[in-house]
């Protein structure tokens, strides 16, 4: 079996398998001619030739032990309905969402087509210790795009939204969460071996907001993957918020937990014996030192010897990050 579905199903491993999140992007000059030739960001998601092109740059360069799939969070608010444009420089804009708008969304697993192609193309393409993961953004994290109409700092404008409309909101949780599971199973019948959930913004809730829209739909999503694809792993990536990290894993069933670059490795070990952990390297140790971003890189892994444990990022990588950096991470973590 790949090196990587053994780690996340709890198995050990000859060495801690690894990727990177936004290991595709503009870091690497392949990927920005990629990006140009395609015209906009979200043209080359829909292009599953330059799409599959540029998740697979990565591995040839790096050898990481599993592509993700190059492709955005926001697809689904668009095979919703809802508008969503990228603006250079400025990152994503949709139209807000009004409460009258929540009983429209209506998913549109047609538009999502490209991106089951995508996933075919890169599944045939890898080799046979390379897994394919794919992804979908949170409920939550999409619903406050949703709302906001934009990236934000604290998302006021959606935890207010959500505060005036209670019930509503919840159904327009549990839309998304039925658009999204559907969504990570077709990626499994075109080729996807394991599942991450990005709930990038778990971290501006209260515990109360946590445990209703953070825990509860990313559960519906975990029993949903179980039923219908028990041998893939799921991912749960809840970044910030570590004091609710432990009952996030043990609420929601995911395979493996995504360690964001600010919780402590060590206490997470600790808070979760049970659970696969992943993660943390500083993004931003990886732009300044490459060096110490690999002696860093290999402490972790003493930290992990004695048990299953996926190597990553705590977050992205970032567009400064030199690709020579990233490379020397990568030859360590090879060994
Ligand atoms: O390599 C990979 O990790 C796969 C591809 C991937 C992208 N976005 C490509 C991308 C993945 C897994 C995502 C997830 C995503 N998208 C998240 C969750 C992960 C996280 O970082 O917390 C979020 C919040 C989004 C929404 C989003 N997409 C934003 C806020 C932005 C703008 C940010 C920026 O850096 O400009 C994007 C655009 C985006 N998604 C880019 C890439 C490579 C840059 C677009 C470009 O090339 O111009």
């Amino acid at each position: 079996m790949k090196n990587i579905l053994q780690a996340l199903r709890g198995q050990p491993t000859p060495r801690p398998p690894f990727w990177l999140m936004r290991q595709a992007g503009r870091y690497l000059p392949e990927y920005r001619e990629q990006r140009k030739q395609a015209g906009s960001f979200w043209n080359l998601c829909f292009t599953p030739e330059r799409a599959a092109e540029v998740t697979l740059q990565p591995i040839r360069r790096f050898g990481m032990d599993a592509a993700i799939l190059f492709s955005d969070i926001l697809v689904i608010p668009h095979a919703l309905g809802r508008r969503v444009t990228f603006v250079e420089g400025e990152g994503p804009k949709l139209e807000p969402m009004e409460a009258n708008d929540i009983a429209k969304l209506s998913y549109n697993p047609a538009a999502l087509e490209p991106i089951m192609d995508t996933v075919s193309r890169v599944s045939s393409k890898l080799d046979g210790n390379t897994a394919l993961i794919g992804f979908a953004g949170a409920p939550w994290t999409v619903a406050a795009y949703m709302c906001e109409g934009e990236g934000s700092r604290e998302y006021a404008k959606a935890r207010m939204f959500a505060h005036a409309n209670a019930s509503l909101f919840l159904e327009m949780l549990d839309r998304i969460t039925a658009a999204t599971l559907e969504y990570l199973i077709a990626q499994v019948r075109a080729g996807a071996e394991a599942v991450q959930i990005f709930d990038s913004w778990a971290g501006v809730l209260s515990p109360e907001e946590y445990r209703h829209y953070v825990i509860g739909p990313t559960r519906r999503l975990v029993e949903g993957m179980k039923n219908a694809c028990p041998e893939v792993p799921v991912i749960g990536f809840a970044r910030g918020n570590s004091a609710m990290l432990a009952e996030y894993a043990a609420k929601t069933g995911v395979n493996a937990v995504g360690v964001d670059t600010a919780t402590p490795l060590e206490w997470a070990a600790k808070a979760m014996p049970e659970t696969v952990l992943q993660g943390n390297l500083d993004p931003l140790l990886l732009v300044a030192d490459g060096g110490k971003a690999a002696a860093h890189a290999m402490s972790m892994r003493e930290t992990m010897k004695s048990r299953p444990y996926v190597f990553n990022l705590g977050h992205g990588i970032v567009p400064q990050t030199p690709v020579a950096h990233v490379e020397a991470l990568c030859n360590a973590l090879r060994r």
